[in-house]
């Protein structure tokens, strides 16, 4: 059932080339240069004139939806709020025709995140799912949807299926993108390569984990962690530390690099370890410096680095490297080895990492 593996989420992990080929299947086509998503395609032009996309999710599926903000607003030109389903059910959210929400969730069940649904519906909104459970109930009170087609997910702990719904809503803004021609062809284009080889370099990532479990040896005491990133990586930071805390327990707290100045660094000195994802983009040098505040405070530092970079490597205490990729997509490469340290950390801490303490895999009460 394992297939092999100590537990279902180095499973998970290790599926990734493999679940994130069967999500671009039957929809990227490499030959012809088409991008196929029948759910947006129906129903394209909800999307191409939209006023506004109101994300809501819950947990990792939210740090999915906030990467999605930035991939929608830069592609497709469209605003886009992301929502915890919990807040936006209880507050009275300004909703109604013309907005369309998307809803993003592994299971399909989560409670907070259908009631936001029929919420926003009952408005008038149009409800897109991007769900992995098929025949799941957030799967059927949606308007249309995606299927993220990870395979059954049984670790708590999310790991395929966040990849997976990237990987989906990224398709969703490329598609739109080149409807509304807020993108040029020569980007689509670029961007349809870019998807293609996403799977190979995840490979690539899992084939290092031998090089991230010593890494995890050196920090699996830690009492705290900060994940810090940037624009894309910035979610990435937060998933990050929700996976180190459900799996071992430690405390971690993921932030914008650029927001450590305003509190966070207050908590930095020897002890605690910084794990900085800090990926080649437009915002490399100004993690570069972020790192060597941290440095002048003597913390210990990680990084999540692209490789050939040597700069960031001289400066950290332990890297884990990524190939490189375009920002928009990077998520799906650098999330990887947070995914592996994380498990890691976990089994040296004798933890059952498929089902930590206290948690459910699917949250289907309020
Ligand atoms: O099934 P969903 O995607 O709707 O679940 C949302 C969250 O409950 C889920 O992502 C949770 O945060 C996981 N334990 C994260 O690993």
């Amino acid at each position: 059932e394992k297939g092999g593996f100590d537990h279902f989420m180095l499973k998970e992990i290790f599926d990734q080339p493999g679940s994130l080929t069967d999500c671009l299947r039957g929809r990227l086509d490499m030959e012809n240069l088409t991008l196929t998503l029948a759910g947006v395609e129906e129903h394209m032009s909800v999307f191409s004139q939209a006023k506004r996309i109101i994300i809501v999710a819950c947990g990792t599926s939210w740090h999915a939806g906030l990467v999605a903000e930035y991939m929608i607003e830069t592609l497709c030109r469209i605003p886009v709020e992301v929502e915890y389903a919990s807040e936006f059910r209880y507050r009275n959210p300004v909703v109604g025709e013309g907005d369309v929400l998307i809803a993003i969730s592994q299971s399909g069940e989560t409670a907070d995140t259908l009631v936001a649904i029929e919420k926003a519906k009952e408005a008038g909104a149009f409800i897109f799912g991007v769900v992995n459970a098929v025949g799941s109930s957030i799967a059927r009170l949606s308007h249309s949807g995606a299927y993220t087609h990870a395979g059954p997910e049984i670790g708590v702990a999310s790991t395929k299926a966040f990849t997976a719904q990237l990987t989906v809503l990224a398709m969703m803004a490329i598609k739109i993108g080149r409807e509304k021609k807020t993108i040029t062809e020569a980007e689509y284009n670029r961007y349809l390569a870019e998807l293609a080889l996403i799977p190979e370099k995840v490979k690539a990532v899992l084939e290092t984990h031998e090089s991230i479990k010593e890494v995890a040896k050196h920090y699996a005491d830690a009492r705290d962690f900060l994940f810090l990133g940037r624009g894309y990586n910035f979610p990435v930071a937060l998933e990050g530390a929700l996976k180190l805390k459900e799996i071992s327990y430690i405390h971690a707290e993921g932030y914008p690099a650029a927001e450590m100045k305003h509190g966070p660094i207050a908590l930095v000195d020897e002890n605690l370890p910084v794990l900085f994802i800090a990926t080649k983009d437009a915002y490399y040098e100004k993690i570069v410096s972020n790192i060597q505040e941290i440095k002048a405070r003597k913390g210990m530092v990680i990084a999540v680095i692209s490789e050939g970079d040597t700069l960031i490597r001289g400066m950290a205490d332990h890297v884990m490297v990524v190939p490189e990729v375009d920002e928009l997509l990077a998520p799906l490469v650098s999330v990887i080895p947070t995914q592996i340290l994380s498990y890691y950390i976990g089994v040296l801490r004798g933890l059952d990492v498929d089902k930590p303490r206290n948690l459910a895999k699917s949250v289907t009460v309020e």
